[in-house]
C-alpha cells in the first residue's frame, strides 16, 4: 500500500515568533497551556552508578528535555527520605536527599532548565509527614497531650488499657491508619505506618509550609504539585465513625475526605502565590468527585486541579467526549484551565491499559491483578496498546488547557507488569502481602540506551529490575527513526506550540467511534476509536499512524491533525 510518512516534513509549522502563546519568559499564565513533564526522581537518570537517580542526572538531561519541547518539568519528591512509599514519606521538606544530590544541584537544574525557558514545578506533600521528620521525633519523645504531639492526630485507643485503635478505619495502603506508640497512644496515618498525618487544625504546621513554599519560590521554583490536597482538613471529633459508616458519608461531611475547610488552607497560599511575579502556579492531585474539584482549581485556591478522568475512562469516542466537555466547562466556571492526563507515577502506564482485552478497567485492581497474571501473554497487544497511546496523546495535545505527560510514556514505554516479588518496593505491594501489586510497574527506570548497564540508566544498577524488552524502546533506538513515538512527540509539542489556535474548540459532526474537533486557526485533530473516517480539510500537520495516500481515509485507532489555512 502507498503510505503517507506519520508527519509531511514540508507541512513545517509556522515560526515560533507567530504563534499564539508569548515566550516563556513573559507569559504570566504559562501554566494554562503548558506541557508538563513528571520526572521520578529515582528512576529517570543516575549519574553516580548507585542505582538511584538523582538531581545531576537529570541535569544531564536538559538538552532532552529541550529537544522534547517541554514547557515544565514536575519533579516528584527528592527530599531526604527513608522510600517507604518512594519518597512520599518526606523527612526533611526543605532539602535534598544526599542520595540525590544537594541544594546546590536544585539551584543548578532551575539555571540549566531556565536556559531552555523550562520551568520547575515541584512536589509538596502537606498531608504528612515520615515518621523520621523532627517533628514525629518529638513527639514521640514527649508525653501524651504535648505541643509536640499536637503537629500529629495521636488519640487515646478504645478497649482495655486502650489495645484497641480509635477507629477500625482500613487505609488504601493495606493495614489500619492507627498505629501505636510505645507509651499506648495512637497516631492516624491515611496512607503507610511511616506516613504520620499532620495535624492541619494546628497554626504551626500552616506556618511551616508556608515557610516551605516559600523557601523554595525563593530559589526559583516556578510552582507546586499539591499531594493529596483533598486530605488536609481532617474531623476527628468524637464519636469517631466506624470504617462502614464513614465509607457511605457524602463529601463534605466523610471527616477524611475532601472537607470544605480544606479551602481556607489554599485560599491562605493563594496570598502567598501572588506577592511572587509571575504568581507561583499549584496544580491539586485531588481524588474528589468531579463537580467538586473546580474548587481546588479557583483563582481564589490552587488554580489548576488534576482531571484523572480520561486516565480512567475507556478508550471509547462517547467517554472521550464527556469527558473533555465537562472538564472544558468546569475550567470556565472557575477561570481555571484543564489539565489533560493519561499516565503517572501511580498508574498502570497508557500503552499498556490500551492493550488489554477491551473491558478490562487497567487502572483498577482487576486491571493490575490481570497484568500481573497475564502480563507476559500474547493476550496484552502491546503494538494495539501503543498505537492507541500515540493517538490519545495527539489528542490531548490538541485540546485547549495543559497537558502531563509521564517520564517514558514519550518512548511509548509500557508497564512492567512481572517484577520479581523481592524487587518491589510500592508499600501497597508490602502492606496487603502482594494482595495489591503496586506501582512498581510504572517506575522502572527509563531505557536511554539499546543496551549495556542498566539501559543508560546507570553505570551500575537499576533499583527496580528493567526486562529485555526495554532496550527496544530506549531512547537510542528511537532517534533518528522518524516513525518512532519519541520523533512524534517532539514533532506534536512544537506544531503544538507554534500553530494558531484560541481558546475555544468546536465539535464537527462525526460519526460513532471517531471524534472531530476544530480550534480557531482551522486547526482540526480527528480520532479514530474503532472506525475509519474521511480526513479532515486541510494539509497533513501530523497523523499518529500512517496514512494511505490513495484513499485519503483514516484508519482506526489513529489521531490526524490538519491545518485548513493557506
Ligand atoms: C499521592 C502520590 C502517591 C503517594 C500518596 C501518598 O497519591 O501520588 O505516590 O503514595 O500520595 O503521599
Amino acid at each position: 500500500m502507498d503510505q503517507l510518512p506519520s508527519h509531511e516534513p514540508d507541512a513545517a509549522p509556522a515560526p515560533a515568533a507567530q504563534g499564539p502563546f508569548p515566550s516563556p519568559g513573559t507569559d504570566r499564565e504559562w501554566w494554562r497551556h503548558a506541557v508538563v513533564y513528571q520526572i521520578y526522581p529515582r528512576s529517570f537518570a543516575d549519574s553516580d552508578g548507585d542505582g538511584i537517580g538523582d538531581l545531576p542526572g537529570i541535569l544531564s538531561r536538559v538538552p532532552y528535555l529541550a529537544d522534547l519541547g517541554v514547557d515544565a518539568v514536575w519533579l516528584s519528591p527528592f527530599y531526604p527520605s527513608a522510600l517507604a512509599d518512594g519518597g512520599y514519606d518526606v523527612d526533611d521538606h526543605r532539602n535534598v536527599d544526599p542520595r540525590l544530590g544537594t541544594l546546590d544541584d536544585v539551584d543548578a537544574l532551575v539555571a540549566a532548565l531556565g536556559e531552555h525557558g523550562i520551568r520547575l514545578v515541584i512536589d509538596i506533600v502537606p498531608n504528612h509527614s515520615s515518621n523520621r521528620h523532627v517533628w514525629f521525633q518529638e513527639a514521640l519523645a514527649s508525653p501524651p497531650g504535648s505541643a509536640a504531639r499536637d503537629r500529629y492526630i495521636f488519640r487515646d485507643g478504645k478497649g482495655v488499657d486502650g489495645a484497641e485503635p480509635p477507629a477500625d478505619w482500613a487505609s488504601g495502603f493495606g493495614g489500619l491508619m492507627w498505629e501505636r506508640v510505645p507509651d499506648g497512644q495512637w497516631y492516624l496515618h491515611c496512607h503507610a505506618a511511616e506516613q504520620p498525618d499532620l495535624n492541619w487544625d494546628n497554626p504551626e504546621v500552616h506556618d511551616d509550609f508556608v515557610s516551605t513554599l516559600r523557601f523554595w519560590a525563593d530559589r526559583g521554583v516556578a510552582g507546586f504539585r499539591i499531594d493529596v490536597a483533598h486530605l488536609l482538613a481532617k474531623d476527628l471529633s468524637d464519636p469517631l465513625p466506624s470504617d462502614a459508616e464513614m465509607a457511605r458519608m457524602p463529601p463534605g461531611v466523610h471527616p477524611l475526605i475532601d472537607r470544605d475547610e480544606v479551602h481556607e488552607i489554599y485560599a491562605r497560599w493563594r496570598t502567598v502565590f501572588d506577592e511572587y511575579d509571575p504568581p507561583l502556579t499549584a496544580v491539586g492531585e485531588a481524588w474528589v468527585e468531579p463537580e467538586r474539584r473546580s474548587r481546588y482549581a479557583s483563582r481564589t485556591g490552587l488554580g489548576q486541579a488534576f482531571n484523572f478522568d480520561l486516565l480512567t475512562a475507556n478508550w471509547s469516542a462517547p467517554e472521550f467526549r464527556e469527558v473533555i466537555d465537562r472538564n472544558l466547562r468546569q475550567a470556565a466556571e472557575t477561570g481555571s484551565s484543564s489539565t489533560w492526563v493519561l499516565s503517572n507515577h501511580d498508574v498502570v502506564r497508557h500503552a499498556t491499559r490500551y492493550g488489554l482485552p477491551q473491558g478490562t478497567p487497567g487502572c483498577s485492581q482487576e486491571g493490575k491483578e490481570w497484568l500481573r497474571t497475564h502480563g507476559a501473554s500474547p493476550v496484552l497487544d502491546r503494538e494495539l496498546g501503543v498505537r492507541r497511546a500515540r493517538a490519545a496523546t495527539l489528542l490531548l495535545l490538541a485540546l485547549p488547557g495543559s497537558t502531563y505527560l509521564y517520564q517514558g510514556e514519550e518512548l511509548g514505554l509500557h508497564e512492567v507488569p512481572d517484577l520479581p516479588e523481592d524487587a518491589r518496593q510500592d508499600p501497597t505491594y508490602l502492606r496487603t502481602g502482594g494482595a495489591d501489586p503496586g506501582r512498581d510497574g510504572c517506575r522502572v527506570p527509563l531505557p536511554w540506551t539499546a543496551s549495556g548497564p542498566a539501559f543508560g540508566f546507570s553505570d551500575g544498577g537499576a533499583h527496580l529490575p528493567q526486562p529485555s524488552w526495554f532496550g527496544a524502546s530506549s531512547v537510542e533506538s528511537q532517534e533518528g527513526d522518524d516513525d518512532s513515538t519519541l520523533a512524534l512527540y517532539r514533532r506534536a509539542l512544537s506544531t503544538r506550540r507554534n500553530v494558531r489556535a484560541g481558546e475555544d474548540l468546536r465539535w464537527r459532526a462525526a460519526r460513532d467511534e471517531v471524534l472531530h474537533i476544530e480550534r480557531a486557526g482551522g486547526w482540526h485533530c480527528l480520532t479514530t476509536f474503532e472506525a475509519t473516517a474521511e480526513l479532515p480539510p486541510g494539509r497533513v500537520l501530523l497523523s499518529s499512524a500512517p496514512l494511505a495516500h490513495e484513499e485519503r481515509m483514516v484508519p482506526p485507532n489513529t489521531t490526524v491533525w490538519t491545518l485548513e489555512r493557506p
